[in-house]
């Protein structure tokens, strides 16, 4: 095991009717910013639920943080909050809106454009305290410190992360993910499933422990994603999903041990090129990945295979291959296409990542081997 300094501040408020606790979390004498997407959170009765808990609050709203939160947008919404000196965000929401919340939490207290704050992180040097209430169990940025902003106008995808952006409180009630169109949620499934996998499938024999706790979450999300597809309004499922997700990303699986990320680092081309949902790309990136770096992950995929999916019988090569046609049809079974060609998406797009990355001249992997040229690779594996 890596030497490793763990520090997670984020307090969980977690279950049925717990939107109510936010009355008491947050300090009566702040003047609170609450951030909304596009309006699903007053279809589904969590606007009210939260407009109740802080009616002897003074709130103003920012609406409109979409999918892949814009920088244009949170540019609104910082200007907003500065002029109205705001000092406390609550976002309301899925993944996209606690982060792009977090870069105004960040915005607020930074005298240039939030765009060189994705860019360089480092010039965070305080934020605006943020606080979330959650409506889609995916990214687990309701207990991490990072976020992922898009630019649209220039095709831009880009991650970002500071110790200053940490979530004070997150609300998680799974009674309000049961409206999510499922599309969603199956997505969300695999976003979780992959982040474990971004944390896990480098080598073998580094930690015991870190190894069964993401074997917990990955066996947890293959038990109850089938049962959860059929029918999302199951609470008991619903609550593991979500806690599922949250220990995901919140680098309890992660201590001293090396990570991955490539999946992610390419996944998130392919959104900031053609709009794919975030857990769509990695549905489509990962087995492809498996299949290029199987002989560098070989002892980890034997691993997985045996105490996820029972494959113990036959040769190294077929047993890892079963162990990734299991993951890939695992993903369809949630009801998304695995393949690049499904979506249309060919060659031209792998040529343009495969620039992107020498461009940058970046690697990602635990091996820092993933450059352009692998990352096109994979691609073409996905076709
Ligand atoms: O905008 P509204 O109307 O709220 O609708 C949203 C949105 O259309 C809808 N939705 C959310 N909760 C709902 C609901 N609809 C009905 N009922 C509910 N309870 O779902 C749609 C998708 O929401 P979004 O927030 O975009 O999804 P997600 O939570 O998957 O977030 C995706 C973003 O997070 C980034 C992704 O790259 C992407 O930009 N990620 C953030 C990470 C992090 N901070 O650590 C890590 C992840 O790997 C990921 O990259
Ligand atoms: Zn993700």
């Amino acid at each position: 095991m890596e030497n490793f300094i763990f520090k997670n501040p984020t307090q969980l408020i977690f279950g049925k009717g717990m939107i109510s606790k936010i009355t008491e979390e947050i300090p009566q004498d702040k003047k609170v910013m609450l951030t909304f997407g596009g309006g699903s959170v007053k279809r589904n009765g969590v606007y009210d639920q939260v407009c109740k808990a802080l009616e002897k609050h003074t709130t103003i709203e920012f609406w409109g943080i979409e999918s892949n939160p814009d920088i244009s947008t949170l540019r609104k919404a910082i200007a907003l909050g500065k002029k109205e000196n705001i000092d406390y965000l609550l976002a309301v929401g899925g993944g996209s809106v606690i982060d792009g919340t977090k870069l105004v939490a960040a915005g607020l207290c930074y005298e240039g454009d939030s765009w060189e704050l994705v860019l360089n992180p480092s010039l965070i040097k305080t934020a605006v305290p943020l606080a979330s209430v959650l409506t889609l169990p995916a990214t687990g940025s309701e207990m991490n410190c990072g976020g992922v902003i898009s630019c649209r106008e220039n095709k831009l995808k880009y991650s970002f992360a500071s110790p200053y952006t940490f979530p004070v409180f997150s609300v998680l009630d799974p009674e309000t993910t049961y409206s999510l169109p499922s599309h969603q949620v199956a997505c969300g499934l695999v976003d979780t499933f992959v982040h474990v996998m971004e944390q896990y499938m480098t080598t073998i024999n580094q930690s015991r422990i870190m190894d069964r706790w993401a074997e917990g979450i990955l066996q947890t999300i293959v038990e109850i994603g089938p049962s959860i597809m059929k029918d999302q309004t199951q609470y008991d499922l619903m609550a593991d999903f979500m806690l599922s997700a949250t220990m995901g990303l919140n680098g309890f699986v992660s201590m001293g041990v090396t990570q991955d990320w490539a999946t992610h680092m390419i996944g998130h081309e392919l959104t900031a090129l053609h709009g794919l949902t975030h857990g769509h790309t990695l549905a489509i990136v990962f087995p492809g990945l498996l299949r290029v770096l199987k002989k560098q992950k070989s002892d980890k995929i034997l691993q997985y295979g045996e105490r996820i999916w029972n494959i113990t019988n036959g040769s190294k090569e077929e047993k890892i291959e079963e162990t990734i046609v299991k993951t890939e049809t695992f993903f369809r079974s949630l009801g998304l296409t695995t393949r690049l060609s499904e979506e249309s998406i060919g060659v031209d797009t792998i040529n343009e990542v495969e620039k992107r990355f020498n461009d940058r001249k970046v690697a990602y992997g635990e091996n820092e081997n993933v450059t352009g040229e692998v990352a096109k690779e994979i691609l073409i594996n996905t076709l």
